[in-house]
């Protein structure tokens, strides 16, 4: 079972130096907060994705908090860790930024972070320096008086926003109609729903509901081989990419693979070809991993003879086909600390994980594939002042921004995440 680091690490995404890399959004230099008063996802590779209505916006930071420097808030969030001791735990995903992980106690990929949450009955609270679908998942994994909480409600996921239950659904009753809900006659279902981590809560208990099961990037391999023993076909979202990208490492053929457009009728697709398919691939993506081409491969191969291009499996299928080795956020950090030789990697994923692994192997050469510095918008909104501000609050005896998924909801939705734990996980190197 792979175990979230525990130890702190310290590098800054500085935007302000003049020796620093262009960046894609102006906005990056500004303080988070000056975008919770904004709609959308804020600056970052997202900041161009429609975001829906119904998204949870971050109130106004107290003052206080956005007034205060970085020192001040450095000797606060100590002191309310120190006094709040073993009462609170802090996670911290690899995609956050340095100021951030400094302070978590486990530091890891979402399947590694799920984990851990499971195994911290003791504390009150876990304060999810990640994004929404995280600590969703550490709700339902958790027991009900723990508080779960997110320290800047506006830390969505603009891949996980690309499917809401009301179009799965839809989606589902058209494919229902094709196929009925009979299982063959060697007992598998017609279709099964596998949903990727980065999903709402109403989605996972979707799957829940219907034998279906939650996958991370890094076990999705694993997860899609147990899926299509029990189903016929998978109906797999939101991200189209993790979804082909692993179909094609299990033997799927391309033809065998369709993409459901939710705007369209069969998903802009022919009753013939849905039939043929082996899976169903959500419209969906990440705009981080997006950015990622096949034109920097070959650039970064022409000025670094010899570069071992690691990318993450959100990349489309000819990035990670013209890269060496696609793995997870963990699989990525542990191919780098593997590496006995010194060695040049260029690295397709987050910006925050490839500057933190850069610094930690100074005996390698390690650069982001992508010469502008992009990151996630989202797991940007979380920031020291908001840290400082939810732990004051613990100390106060008040709890802020808690996420909080409804009985009803988490139920059927812990059965699919249940049903992707109990999975041994694999291998971290492909
Ligand atoms: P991991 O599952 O590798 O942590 O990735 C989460 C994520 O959001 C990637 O974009
Ligand atoms: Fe979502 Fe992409 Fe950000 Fe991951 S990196 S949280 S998938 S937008």
């Amino acid at each position: 079972m792979p175990v979230a680091t525990e130890h702190p690490s310290l590098v800054t995404l500085d935007l302000s130096r003049s020796s620093s890399p262009p960046s894609c959004s102006a906005g990056l230099a500004d303080a988070p907060w000056e975008h919770d008063v904004k709609s959308g996802y804020g600056p970052g590779a997202s900041a161009a994705d429609p975001i829906p209505l119904a998204s949870p916006r971050q109130g106004t930071l107290p003052l206080e908090y956005r007034r205060a420097s970085a020192a001040e808030l450095d000797l606060r969030i100590r002191a309310a860790r120190h006094t709040l001791g073993s009462r609170v735990v802090l996670l911290g995903h690899f995609y956050q930024r340095d100021e951030i992980v400094q302070y978590a106690d486990f530091v890891g990929d979402s399947f590694q972070l799920a984990q851990v949450a499971l195994t911290k009955p003791a504390a009150e609270a876990i304060v999810f320096c990640g994004v929404h679908f995280m600590a969703e998942t550490a709700d339902i994994l958790t027991r009900p008086d723990q508080a779960v909480i997110l320290p800047n409600l506006a830390a969505g996921c603009s891949m996980a926003d690309m499917a809401d239950i009301d179009t799965v659904q839809d989606c589902w009753e058209q494919l229902s109609e094709l196929w009925g809900d009979t299982p063959g006659l060697d007992g598998r279902a017609p279709v099964l729903p596998v949903t990727y981590m980065n999903s709402a809560a109403d989605l996972k208990a979707f799957c829940g509901e219907r034998m279906g099961v939650v996958c991370t990037s890094s076990n999705a391999d694993q997860v899609l081989r147990w899926a299509l023993e029990r189903g016929e076909r998978v109906l797999f979202f939101p991200d189209q990419h993790l979804g082909r990208n692993t179909g094609k490492r299990l033997g799927i053929p391309h033809e065998e693979m369709v993409v459901w457009h939710p705007d369209q009728p069969l998903g802009g697709n022919s009753p013939e070809a849905l039939m043929r398919a082996k899976l169903i691939l959500w419209h969906g993506f990440c705009s981080v991993h997006k950015r990622f081409t096949v034109d920097q491969i070959r650039l970064a191969r022409h000025r670094h003879p010899g570069v071992r291009v690691l990318v993450h499996p959100e990349c489309t299928m000819d990035v990670v086909d013209a890269a060496d080795e696609a793995g997870s956020t963990d699989y990525i950090r542990k191919a780098v600390a593997a590496a006995a030789q010194p060695t040049t990697f260029a690295i397709g994923t987050e910006i925050n994980l490839v500057q933190r692994l850069a610094k930690e192997h100074s005996q390698h050469t390690i650069f982001c594939l992508d010469s502008i510095v992009c990151p996630c918008s989202t797991m940007y909104r979380i920031h020291p002042s908001y840290l400082a501000w939810v732990l004051e609050s613990l100390v106060d005896g008040r709890i802020v921004n808690r996420i909080s998924v409804p009985e009803a909801i988490a139920a059927p939705a812990r059965l699919a995440l249940e049903r992707m734990l109990a999975l041994a996980p694999k291998p971290a190197v492909q």
